[in-house]
């Protein structure tokens, strides 16, 4: 059975990844209006893979017999000063987003609970995956910097990120 503590720290981070899959798709809909289809087909990918985290531990935590308990996803920015700073934005909300991972492994170890730790422990990985994805993107995007025939070279390169894969359910690992 998950301890109480654990139960309320999962479902906060549900929430957390649910939050995430919100602030990429506010931030697709930005890189749209900015005529960057590339980017923003980079968000709503992104968008689709945070929707997965969240689904990751609420099937994590049915299997374990714990309550999953959804609450409200707080409204994400609408703007961001060009396709630099989306990025920049993204790379801050995803350091926040290990610092969250890694307090829920702490506490994992601390309540004795060795599966949560086990789960944390994918998070942790795919944390060190998407901070390193997003950092890198923001500097080829510095490089070329933030307009021209740079800018459009990017956008083309981001416009082939396909669909990821689903974590849980049928489709899981196919
Ligand atoms: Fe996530
Ligand atoms: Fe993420």
């Amino acid at each position: 059975m998950l301890s109480a503590k654990l139960t309320a720290a999962l479902n906060k981070q549900i929430n957390e990844e649910y939050y995430s899959s919100y602030l990429y798709l506010a931030m697709a809909a930005y890189l749209e209006d900015q005529n960057l289809d590339g980017c923003a087909h980079w968000m709503r990918m992104q968008a689709q893979e945070e929707w997965d985290h969240g689904m990751k531990i609420f099937d994590y935590m049915i299997e374990r017999g714990g309550r999953v308990e959804l609450s409200a996803v707080a409204a994400p920015a609408k703007e961001w000063d060009g396709p630099v700073a989306t990025f920049e934005a993204s790379l801050e909300h995803e350091q926040y987003m290990t610092k969250n991972i890694n307090a829920l492994a702490d506490l994992a170890i601390e309540e004795k609970d060795h599966a949560t730790n086990n789960l944390m422990q994918w998070y942790v990985s795919e944390q060190v995956e998407e901070e390193a994805q997003v950092e890198d993107i923001v500097k080829k995007l510095e490089m070329m910097g933030a307009d021209g025939p740079g800018l459009f070279m990017m956008d083309r390169e981001l416009k082939v990120r396909p669909t990821p894969t689903p974590l849980t359910g049928a489709d899981a690992g196919a």
